[in-house]
């Protein structure tokens, strides 16, 4: 049995939801009437241009629609709305990697963003549905070039940084992008690298969407330019004015497309709405957080991922929060880099994967003492499971023992926490994401709707829309019906069905046990093991290729491939070869931590490679499946033996 840490007292007599009877009030009173419970919210946390007439329309369901007819902007929601009273607080407060600082009032946004939206507008002809590729470091503009977007109506899509020239090619491809943002490069490590070089390669082919290349200067390096096609943001911003006019959005206009994995093909453009995506994001961050009015905020993602975009820019921002942006890797210049932040700009809530946790604590167990930790109130997780001795050490030595955990649980297609404690609520676990959000429908239930029985794993589903939920797949809504709500049904009607498997524990707590399908989660990156097995399968040595994850102590999952090859090849060049490869298709994230070189997979009479077998293998297991069905079952003998030798 876990054992349960309770919330400070002190903390919780401040908090936003106090204790858990107040959470079942909350609960039960969206359960009593969903629609009401949601309209409450909405009228009073948007600041609408126009109201909507109705809250919910389940018509052509799932393409579930929120607060119709209503008009809104999110850039007024998280901008404009606090320059009454907000306007020379710290909106951004930035730091590079190499210690420089840059703090963003919210009126000093207000104009960087006016100007910039006036520059897509004016100089580029971007217009309202018009989608923006940004594929930029993590500097203040990136937070510029997505609000400027919203502020006229375009559609960003953020690229991470980290992806490869092929992998952004494909993505921009997909969206049609006219646009991409980027900049000269940054900082890491210590060192200057360059991002505008990626972007050019991407756009040698088939990019001929792409009319024009935004570049900021970040690091002065070097870089081409195109002639007519490429600009200097630094040369040209200034000739743009800082007032701009908010084009007014439909709540259902679509905000944002961000690129996830998926268990097959190729990556999916989630695509987020306007208001109900904005009402989640500052819902959650105001109860989640318990962010106060005085508060410092750093979630350390990287924009290119929806906790960056959720809880970077648009929760923090909506909430008229101050919200911190790192430029650089949490070992520069040393392990402590991230506490003395912590301890320098009085951080108040911090929130972080728990692969940085396992790393920081692996290699920098005694850094943190070196710092005062004592502004810190909640600490967060998201990503991954978290096992339970990085929990231990997050809440004793960076929370002092005083701050609750908040294990949240969410997705890119969910737009904003699903399960979490309340951090003056709810009693925590460690391990545990503990209990739905007040609104949130999630339960573990079986194909057909069948509650699971305590300890045993089911399905984890959302089996009531909610607001910032999803709204297709771009250009492929029949992919988004199958990929989301063709595996589970509650009351015969289709639900919403995450990939993931969970266990209620005996006192009706949510622990997250991980993927069902084929996706794995390398250091809290979400990658399908379809899209590295067809990079893989492009090495001329490789005859086939099953990949599969392998737990990993600091990066939770690591990608292990079982190789079948053609030629003769010798190992070490092999894995340099497809490490190659897989770094130039997707990006580093991506390479494969161990090969195995193997003579045949296991694989069904239909030919279907049982990687069930293959994960096992993987984790040093003994096979307990029911291997009857493979067509020649003396192969897993042989992987097994080969797998020994080479351990
Ligand atoms: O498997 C779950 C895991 O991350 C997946 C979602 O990945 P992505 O869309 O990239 O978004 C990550 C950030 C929201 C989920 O399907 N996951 C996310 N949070 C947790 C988690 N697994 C366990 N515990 C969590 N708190």
């Amino acid at each position: 049995m876990s054992k349960i840490f309770y919330p400070n007292r002190d903390f919780s007599k401040k908090a936003k939801i106090k204790n858990m009877c107040e959470y079942n009030e909350i609960c039960a009173e969206a359960d009593d009437n969903y629609e009401a419970y949601w309209d409450k919210i909405a009228k009073e946390k948007i600041d609408w241009f126009k109201p909507y007439n109705k809250v919910l329309d389940e018509g052509n369901a799932p393409f579930y629609k929120w607060f119709i007819g209503g008009k809104l902007n999110i850039t007024h929601q998280c901008i404009g709305r606090h320059l009454k009273n907000r306007k020379n607080k710290a909106a951004i407060i930035w730091e590079g990697e190499d210690g420089s600082r840059r703090i963003i009032t919210y009126l000093l946004l207000y104009y960087r963003v006016n100007r910039l939206a006036n520059l897509l507008k004016e100089k580029f002809g971007i217009k309202k549905g018009d989608r923006v590729v940004i594929y930029m470091p993590m500097i203040p503009e990136a937070t510029f070039a997505m609000l400027a977007c919203a502020k006229i109506g375009a559609i960003h899509s953020v690229v991470f940084g980290g992806f490869s020239a092929e992998a952004l090619r494909d993505r921009i491809i997909d969206a049609g992008a006219k646009l991409v943002i980027t900049a000269d490069g940054a900082y890491r490590r210590g060192n200057p690298y360059l991002l505008k070089p990626i972007v050019d390669k991407a756009l040698e082919e088939k990019c001929e969407c792409v009319e024009n290349v935004l570049m900021v200067q970040r690091n002065f390096e070097e870089v081409n330019l195109v002639q007519g096609r490429d600009h200097i943001y630094n040369d040209i911003i200034k000739n743009y004015s800082e007032f701009c006019k908010a084009e007014e959005m439909d709540s259902e206009d679509p905000l944002f497309l961000l690129y996830t994995s998926g268990s097959t093909g190729k990556p999916k453009g989630v695509q987020h709405s306007s208001a109900g995506y904005i009402l989640w994001a500052q819902w959650t961050m105001e109860n989640v957080f318990d962010v106060k009015e005085n508060d410092t905020f750093w979630c350390t993602a990287d924009v290119g991922w929806i906790t960056g975009h959720t809880y970077i820019v648009y929760g923090p921002l909506a909430m008229g929060a101050t919200t911190i942006m790192y430029e650089g890797v949490p070992l520069y210049p040393d392990a402590g880099r991230w506490w003395k932040m912590i301890e320098e700009l009085r951080v108040n809530q911090f929130y972080t994967a728990p692969t940085a946790i396992r790393l920081l604590h692996k290699v920098g167990a005694n850094e943190p003492v070196k710092y005062d930790l004592s502004s810190l109130k909640v600490l967060g997780t998201v990503g991954e499971p978290i096992n339970p001795d990085a929990w231990m050490w997050y809440y004793e030595t960076i929370g002092g023992g005083k701050c609750s955990i908040v294990d949240t649980w969410w997705q890119t297609e969910t737009g904003g926490h699903i399960i979490s404690p309340l951090p003056g609520a709810t009693p925590i676990k460690p391990g545990a994401a503990t209990f739905p959000l007040p609104g949130i429908k999630a339960e573990i239930i079986d194909k057909d709707g069948n509650p699971t029985p305590k300890g045993e794993k089911g399905l984890l589903c959302i089996t009531k829309p909610w607001p910032s939920m999803i709204r297709t797949i771009w250009g492929d809504p029949d992919r988004f019906v199958k990929s989301y709500f063709g595996d589970c049904k509650k009351n015969g009607k289709p639900v919403y069905f995450s990939g993931d498997a969970a266990i209620y524990d005996e006192d009706g707590y949510i622990f997250i046990t991980g993927r069902t399908d084929d996706v794995i989660n390398v250091s809290g990156h979400r990658l399908g093991t379809a899209e590295i097995e067809g990079v893989i399968g492009h090495e001329e040595h490789v005859a086939e290729v099953a990949v599969v994850g392998r737990p990993d102590d600091i990066k939770g999952e690591d990608v292990f491939a079982y190789i079948v090859t053609k030629k003769d090849i010798d190992e070490a060049t092999l894995i340099k070869n497809i490490n190659i490869l897989i770094t130039k298709e997707i990006g580093p994230i991506a390479k494969a931590g161990s090969i195995l070189i193997v003579p045949g997979l296991p694989k069904t009479r239909s030919g279907k490679i049982m990687r069930r077998i293959l994960r096992t293998i993987a984790k040093g297991e003994k096979i307990t499946q029911d291997i009857s069905t493979i067509e020649d079952s003396s192969i897993v003998g042989t992987i097994e033996k080969i797998f020994k030798e080479q351990k």
